[in-house]
């Protein structure tokens, strides 16, 4: 075979393969990392748009799945149905397919089921999987909530704000302050912008002198589904007030 034909065959080939290719794309739109922790449950938001379309999914009945990165030369083998099957986590697609919307639950999760994850559509006529991944991590431990402190003067009312993650939004973290110096404390869920949550503790108190190099603690606590006992983190500051300050003018 010259040169000259192989080229020929090559761009054929190509395109076979790119008509093929072409026929459905998938896109999904998923954070690159999601944190949860092992016993809790875990929502990964996800939409998705599939160009060239040629049935509509919810009425085509389709199979929709996520697979492991690790486990993607085992999928379809009888050797996966055998002893594989027990790795993958418990996963439900809780978002409207007809709005293209894949959020999915994954639950009763363990460490072990840290992985990259790939969004799957199965539908009679075509199968589709985009090579974008959510990767997850599943830890034993919690991160350490987030404190936020502004400046502190005496007398001046303001906010203390702890913001923990809520990976698993059905049963989300309870986030307190102690001591809470006298103060008003509201809890608030928040929507990020990548679709996961969060719940923050606000503190608005005034403070005072006696506030001053004294320590305050934001404990997030984090129920889990497999214990009675749920997972505590916690956050200490150390409070620095600012006295008022006496200007020539007030003296
Ligand atoms: C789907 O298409 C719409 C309109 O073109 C676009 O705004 C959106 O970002 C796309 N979503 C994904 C997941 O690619
Ligand atoms: C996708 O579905 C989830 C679960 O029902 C919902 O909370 C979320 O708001 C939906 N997202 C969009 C962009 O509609
Ligand atoms: C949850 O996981 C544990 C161990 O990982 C397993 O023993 C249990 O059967 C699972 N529960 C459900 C409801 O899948
Ligand atoms: C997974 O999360 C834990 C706790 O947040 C962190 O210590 C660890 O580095 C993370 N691992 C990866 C691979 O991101
Ligand atoms: C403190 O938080 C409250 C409640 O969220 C808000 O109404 C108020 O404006 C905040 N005050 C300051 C000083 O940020």
């Amino acid at each position: 075979m010259t040169l000259r034909m192989f080229a020929a065959d090559l761009l054929v080939f190509s395109s076979i393969l790119s008509a093929a290719w072409c026929q459905s794309v998938l896109k999904v739109s998923v954070p690159k990392t999601l944190i949860s922790t092992s016993g809790s449950c875990l929502l990964i938001p996800c939409l998705f748009n599939i160009s060239k379309e040629k049935e509509n999914i919810p009425d085509s009945s389709p199979v929709v799945t996520w697979r492991r990165g690790s486990l993607w030369k085992l999928y379809d083998t009888d050797d996966f149905t055998n002893t594989h099957h027990q790795m993958e986590p418990v996963m439900e697609v809780v978002g409207d397919l007809g709005k293209k919307n894949c959020t999915s639950v994954m639950r009763n999760l363990s460490s072990q089921h840290s992985d990259r994850y790939y969004f799957r559509i199965e539908t009679k006529t075509s199968t589709m999987i985009d090579t974008k991944a959510v990767y997850i991590n599943v830890s034993d431990s919690l991160a350490e909530p987030d404190v936020t402190v502004p400046v502190l003067r005496e007398g001046e009312k303001v906010n203390l704000t702890c913001t923990a993650p809520a990976p698993c939004p059905s049963h989300p973290p309870n986030v307190i302050w102690a001591p809470a110096l006298g103060g008003d404390v509201t809890q608030r869920t928040r929507m990020n912008a990548d679709g996961t949550q969060s719940v923050s503790a606000i503190l608005n108190f005034i403070p005072s002198f006696q506030h001053h190099e004294l320590k305050v603690n934001c404990v997030s606590i984090h129920p889990l589904h497999r214990e009675d006992k749920p997972l505590l983190s916690h956050k200490s500051v150390i409070l620095s007030v600012e006295c008022e300050i006496l200007t020539q003018h007030s003296l």
